[in-house]
């Protein structure tokens, strides 16, 4: 029997969208880079591939970002290439690692205890509706100084900024820009206010911090603070939801964290691998460029199709196998160059690499793990329920599942 080309059709189709990873496989076997005719998009697919265009700065640009982001909240740190976006990170990126993050892991446990209080009384919880959606950006707010009583305005800025950035909805995008201009608006005087008046939150670090001499102008703080709720925001969410629900569709592997809670830390690096919530990233090639023999001209659209990488069956073994225990694939806090391949074990990119690596890395995985262990000792004996839906979707570049029902007895 004839096995069909692949086409663009079967990118675009349903049953690519219900579960991309077999056609992602055939790609990576035979065409790794693959021009899509619907989106005029090339298509990277291998790891390897992947691991070089992240990390390729001369032939590759950022500037697409300038459509989306751009658009709803003016110029952030994301769509600068080079020595701009070098100095831009600097300024706010120390705040985000290391010892001065730490103050900020008692924003992360209030906010999660405060959501488990609220959890319904009976056997069952949706952990996307009660604890996943809000977390993120409910730390966010507490971290930047806001009253608690802003979480409500706040979520829903984010949730209309998250919506204007679909490509093709102009609508949606005018609220989003909407969106981004009332939060500017509030924000604006407390920046001001903390630039002769500084406290101890984020944003008056922000407000303070230079890096080259050079500090944030207002737009671009007001900029920046959008951008922390939307990169922060959902991908955090869907992390937190798919972790969970592989661990509930692997009793054993959810009773060996539950038994010990620092295990959270290796079901979070399976996950990224296995399941990351983000699935790419787009770049512009500003000059031509080669991939498994396959020349991309300049002036393309790029997409580093990040899901596939981490699935790439010569980097991992038996890679659609969930497994916290693997011993090929590097666990724990994740290092900027990615694929070091010490000792047989390789990073995943479901934080991209390099230069425009994710910022929130850290605190991304500390919610997850703090999170997931104050929920540990609030639930006991936690199972899917019986009318759990697993199913991932696939939308906007994510995939997670819309709800995680769990059943259990209160603690
Ligand atoms: C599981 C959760 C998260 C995932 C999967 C994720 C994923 C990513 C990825 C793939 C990139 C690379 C973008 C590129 O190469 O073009 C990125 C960048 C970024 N992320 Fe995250 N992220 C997460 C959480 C967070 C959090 C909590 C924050 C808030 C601090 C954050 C802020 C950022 C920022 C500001 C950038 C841009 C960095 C730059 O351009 O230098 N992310 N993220």
């Amino acid at each position: 029997m004839s096995i069909k080309a692949i086409t663009s059709e079967m990118l675009h189709s349903k049953e690519h969208l219900a579960d991309p990873y077999p056609l992602w496989e055939r790609m990576r076997h035979d065409e790794p880079v693959f021009f899509d005719e619907i989106t005029k998009t090339w298509i990277l697919t291998r790891y390897t591939d992947c691991v070089e265009a992240f990390s390729n700065y001369e032939d590759f640009s950022n500037r697409l970002y300038r459509d989306t982001l751009g658009v709803v909240f003016g110029p952030t740190m994301l769509d600068k290439d080079g020595s701009e976006h070098v100095i831009h990170r600097k300024i706010v990126a120390p705040e985000f690692v290391g010892k001065r993050f730490e103050p900020y892991c008692e924003a992360i446990e209030r906010n999660a205890l405060e959501l488990i209080e609220k959890f319904p009384k009976g056997p069952i919880v949706d952990l996307v509706d009660a604890f996943t959606t809000r977390l993120p950006v409910n730390v966010i707010v507490d971290m930047l100084g806001m009253d608690q009583s802003d979480h409500d305005r706040f979520h829903e800025w984010y949730t209309t900024m998250m919506a204007g950035l679909a490509r093709f909805s102009s609508e949606k995008q005018k609220l989003g820009v909407l969106a981004h201009e009332q939060l500017a608006e509030y924000v604006g005087p407390i920046i001001e206010a903390r630039k002769s008046c500084p406290m101890d939150d984020l944003i008056s670090k922000i407000v303070h911090a230079e890096a080259s001499g050079q500090s944030l102008t207002l737009a671009e703080i007001q900029a920046f603070i959008s951008l922390l709720l939307v990169a922060g925001g959902e991908t955090t969410d869907k992390g937190i939801a798919n972790m969970w629900t592989q661990l509930l569709l692997h009793p054993d592997q959810l009773n060996a964290v539950l038994e010990d809670h620092e295990l959270f830390d290796h079901a979070f690096s399976e996950m990224m691998r296995h399941s990351p919530p983000v699935l790419g990233q787009l770049r512009y090639s500003v000059q031509e460029v080669t991939f498994s023999d396959v020349t991309i001209p300049p002036d393309q659209v790029v997409y580093i199709q990040l899901a596939s990488a981490n699935n790439d069956e010569s980097i991992f073994h038996d890679p659609r196998e969930f497994n916290i225990a693997r011993n090929d694939l590097h666990m724990s806090k994740e290092r900027k160059s990615g694929h070091h391949g010490g000792e047989g074990r390789y990073g995943h990119l479901g934080f991209g690499l390099g230069k425009h690596f994710c910022l929130g890395y850290e605190m991304a995985r500390l919610e997850a793990i703090i999170g997931s262990s104050l929920l540990s000792n609030f639930m006991k004996n936690p199972r899917l329920a019986s009318e759990a839906d697993t199913t991932f979707v696939t939308k906007n570049a994510t995939r997670s599942p819309l709800e995680v029902l769990i059943e259990y007895e209160r603690s």
